[in-house]
């Protein structure tokens, strides 16, 4: 596929160090907009997300932040040969009461799990490099 704007987001995915999915869930499952970019860029044998360190959390209005859409992403980046950070796995359910109107998270206990999430995922990235020898 030679499309500008897929070759443009593989590369993009390549030159990262790691991939961090923030999306919300559509009908139990991952959003048609970020599925149809995944399965764009990996249309070709080097596709980027192998051996990528990816990590994913979810917000929604309802009580389970996006959990169920997460393990379809897990299915699709495992079939991808990806690394997905297992832990933290981060829900934010209710997240009309845990932003402002600016989108700034003013909940002191999501901000601390997308924190543990970060540093877990800076700690994975390491990890992998060291795993793959690179
Ligand atoms: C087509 C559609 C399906 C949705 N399905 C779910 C769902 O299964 N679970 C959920 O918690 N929220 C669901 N929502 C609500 C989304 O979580 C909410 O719209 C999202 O957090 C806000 O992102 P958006 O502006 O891209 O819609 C759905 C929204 C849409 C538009």
């Amino acid at each position: 596929m030679r499309q500008p704007a897929v070759a443009g987001l593989r590369k993009r995915i390549r030159q990262a160090d790691g991939v961090l999915i923030a999306t919300p869930e559509y009908n139990f499952s991952i959003p048609g907009g970020l599925k149809n970019a995944i399965d764009w860029v990996s249309r070709v044998d080097d596709q980027p997300f192998a051996l990528k360190p990816v990590a994913m959390l979810s917000a929604s209005p309802g009580p389970v932040g996006g959990a169920r859409m997460q393990y379809d992403l897990r299915k699709v980046m495992l079939f991808l040969n990806a690394a997905p950070l297992v832990k933290p796995e981060v829900f934010i359910g209710g997240a009309g009461t845990r932003f402002d109107a600016d989108g700034r998270c003013t909940d002191d206990s999501t901000r601390h799990v997308v924190g543990a999430q970060m540093l877990a995922f800076e700690q994975w990235i390491s990890a992998v490099r060291r795993m793959r020898g690179s």
